[in-house]
């Protein structure tokens, strides 16, 4: 069984549903708290022991870059003031450690994944959707690298959510369940709730085959006029082990501003520096 040693990062998306805020700032680097949303993906993608990362950008996406390029100005000026930049430690990303990769046209999230290819090579990987917050511990991704070592083959990241939500998503259609693993035998993206197979969604977190991009290569366009992953993930059912793993954690969709609120109160209340003010506040708030 090969090891998960890259991740594909798509971050070419326009963040519509966020506008005005991602006019000029990508999604992907609101933050929750004080960290960016792409920082808490790459850190969940290091603490699952991924080496790689693999960033497929767009116009408009380069301050993903300077993030987690060395500002050096920044880090001479904190060192002369005598600062500590130890809080600046996790956003290095040396050049054996990340990749960058331009989708030109925002095709779709399976458009995007393709435009990796030739970086990920012959090898398994993980996708990370950063605008999904995956917040747990372990990670998200650590729990199904370890998933992963025990059934190999492709993963998936799933969750339930209410039946008259499913539209929205990617949605299985479940097998034998063992655990937190069930078996994958049918997906569909965005089905109608008359017609969804069940209510476990698909999470923004992946470990597929490198033959999905054999698949996305002649994939045509799906629901929403895009190239999706799950129709191509769909296709390779049958040939290739596929299982969902439930994750021990919680979820906040990032994309959608409610979501966004959400995780930020969820994470400020467990900060120890800023917890107790926060609570005396939302409390005052509610009253
Ligand atoms: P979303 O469906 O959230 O789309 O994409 P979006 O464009 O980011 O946001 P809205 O819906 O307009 O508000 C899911 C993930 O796939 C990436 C996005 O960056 C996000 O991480 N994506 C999507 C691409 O990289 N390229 C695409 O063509 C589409």
């Amino acid at each position: 069984m090969k090891p998960i040693r890259k991740a594909v990062f798509p971050v070419a998306g326009l963040g519509t549903r966020f506008l005005p805020a991602t006019k000029a700032i990508p999604k992907e680097m609101l933050p929750v708290v004080d960290r960016p949303l792409i920082q808490y993906a790459v850190d969940e993608a290091r603490e699952a022991g991924i080496e790689q990362m693999i960033f497929v950008t767009g116009r408009g996406k380069s301050a993903i870059e300077d993030h987690f390029d060395i500002a050096f100005e920044l880090e001479k000026t904190m060192s002369e003031r005598g600062k500590d930049l130890s809080v600046l430690e996790p956003t290095r990303l040396g050049p054996g450690n990340c990749a960058y990769v331009r989708q030109q046209e925002p095709l779709g999230l399976g458009h995007a994944i393709w435009c990796a290819r030739d970086i990920v090579g012959d090898e398994p990987f993980a996708i990370f959707l950063p605008d999904e917050f995956m917040h747990g511990t372990p990670g998200c991704m650590k729990q199904m690298v370890d998933a992963y070592h025990k059934v190999g083959g492709n993963l998936i990241s799933v969750l339930e959510v209410p039946h008259e939500q499913v539209s929205s998503y990617g949605v299985i259609t479940p097998g034998a369940q063992d655990g937190p693993l069930t078996e994958v035998r049918g997906l569909v993206e965005k089905p109608k709730v008359a017609e969804a197979p069940s209510n476990l969604i698909v999470s923004g977190r992946y470990i597929l085959q490198p033959e999905v991009m054999r698949v996305l290569e002649r994939q045509e366009k799906g629901a929403g006029g895009e190239i999706q992953l799950t129709d191509a993930m769909a296709e390779m059912i049958g040939t290739q082990s596929f299982h969902a793993v439930t994750f021990d954690g919680a979820r906040y969709d990032c994309g959608s501003k409610a979501g966004y609120i959400q995780a930020n109160l969820a994470v400020a209340l467990e900060r120890p520096d800023i917890a107790e003010e926060v609570r005396a506040f939302a409390i005052d708030l509610l009253q």
